[in-house]
C-alpha cells in the first residue's frame, strides 16, 4: 500500500504549477488533498479535475500572508478530515531584477508571501502535529535558497530563509515525531514565469535563451513526493540545481565570484531593458 493512502495533505499554492502537480501525484498515490490557494476558482477547477480522474480532492481559499486565514485552514482540515498528515507550504511569488530597482513595498510583498507564508503554516500546524506525535511539513524553497542568485536577490533572501528555517526545525522536530523537509527546485515550467515581476529585464529574451531549460511540473512533483516519502531533509530537483549546489559547496568563493561577475554581467548585457549603470 502507498505511504500516502488515505493521508490528508494540504498544499498551499495548490491551484497551479508545482503545487498542482504535487496534488495530482499525491492523489494518484491515494492521498486526500486540499488545494489551498488565493485563487479559489482555479483551485476548485483543479480539485474537480483530480476528482474526475478518481482522486480525492477539495479546494480551500487561503491567503498565506494572513496568519488567521492559515490558522483557519489548518483548524478546518482537522475538523473536516480528522487529521493533517502533510502540510506543503508551497505558495510563492517571484521578482527578478536588481535590488537598486526594488521598492520597500516589493521587498515586503515577497517576504510576506514566501517567508511569512511559510512561518504561518508552521505556527498553525506544528503544535498540532506535535500533539498527535506525527506529521510532515514540506516547505518549498528553491535552488535560489542554496546558491547566491544575483539578479533575484529578494527572492533568494526569502528562499535562503526558508531553507534555514526548515533544516533547523527538522533538528527540533524529529524527537517530537514531526518530519520537516525543504524542496529546492531548479527552473520548472509553470505559470510563474509569466506572473513573476521582471524589473528592467526583457522577459521574452530571457525565456528564449537556450541555456534556460525548463523541467515539467509533473517530473518535479514525482521527485518531491519520492523525497518526502524517503523523508529527505533537502529535496533538490533538476540536475542543474544539484550541480550548482555541489559546486557552490566545494568552491563557495569561486562560484559566488563567478555568479557576480559573469552571470550578472551577462544578464545586464543580454536582457537589461535600459543601458547598464555599471
Ligand atoms: P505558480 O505561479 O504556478 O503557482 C503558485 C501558486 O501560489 C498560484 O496558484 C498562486 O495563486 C498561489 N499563491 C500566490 N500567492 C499566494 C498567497 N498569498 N496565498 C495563497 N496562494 C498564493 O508557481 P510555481 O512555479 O508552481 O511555484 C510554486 C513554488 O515553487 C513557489 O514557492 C516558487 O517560489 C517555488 N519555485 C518555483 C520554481 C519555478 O521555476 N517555477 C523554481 C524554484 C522554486
Amino acid at each position: 500500500m502507498s505511504t500516502f493512502q488515505d493521508r490528508v495533505a494540504v498544499v498551499t499554492g495548490g491551484a497551479s504549477g508545482i503545487g498542482l502537480a504535487v496534488c495530482e501525484e499525491l492523489a494518484r498515490r491515494g492521498a486526500r488533498v486540499v488545494l489551498a490557494d488565493i485563487d479559489v476558482a482555479k483551485a476548485e477547477a483543479a480539485a474537480a479535475s483530480i476528482r474526475a480522474a478518481g482522486g480525492h480532492a477539495r479546494a480551500a481559499a487561503v491567503d498565506v500572508t494572513d496568519a488567521a486565514q492559515v490558522e483557519d485552514l489548518v483548524a478546518r482540515t482537522y475538523a473536516d478530515d480528522g487529521a493533517l498528515d502533510y502540510l506543503f507550504n508551497n505558495a510563492g511569488i517571484a521578482l527578478f531584477g536588481e535590488v537598486r530597482d526594488m521598492t520597500l513595498e516589493q521587498w515586503n510583498r515577497i517576504l510576506a508571501v514566501n517567508l511569512h507564508g511559510v512561518v504561518h503554516g508552521v505556527v498553525a500546524a506544528y503544535p498540532r502535529m506535535i500533539e498527535r506525535g506525527t506529521g510532515h511539513i514540506v516547505n518549498t524553497a528553491s535552488r535560489a535558497g542554496l546558491v547566491p542568485t544575483p539578479g533575484a536577490t529578494t527572492y533568494a533572501a526569502t528562499k535562503h530563509a526558508v531553507v534555514g528555517l526548515s533544516t533547523s526545525l527538522r533538528g527540533e522536530a524529529a524527537a517530537l515525531g514531526v518530519k520537516v523537509s525543504v524542496v529546492c527546485p531548479g527552473i520548472i515550467d509553470t505559470p510563474l514565469k509569466h506572473s513573476l515581476t521582471w524589473l528592467h529585464l526583457d522577459k521574452e529574451r530571457m525565456l528564449a535563451d537556450p541555456l534556460v531549460r525548463l523541467t515539467a511540473p509533473d517530473v518535479c512533483a514525482r521527485v518531491i513526493v519520492q523525497g518526502v516519502e524517503r523523508n529527505r531533509p533537502v529535496i533538490v530537483v533538476t540536475a542543474t540545481a544539484k550541480g550548482s549546489w555541489s559546486l557552490y559547496r566545494m568552491f563557495p568563493q569561486f562560484v559566488a565570484g563567478w555568479l557576480g561577475r559573469v552571470v550578472m554581467g551577462q544578464m545586464r548585457r543580454r536582457y537589461a531593458t535600459r543601458p547598464p549603470a555599471v
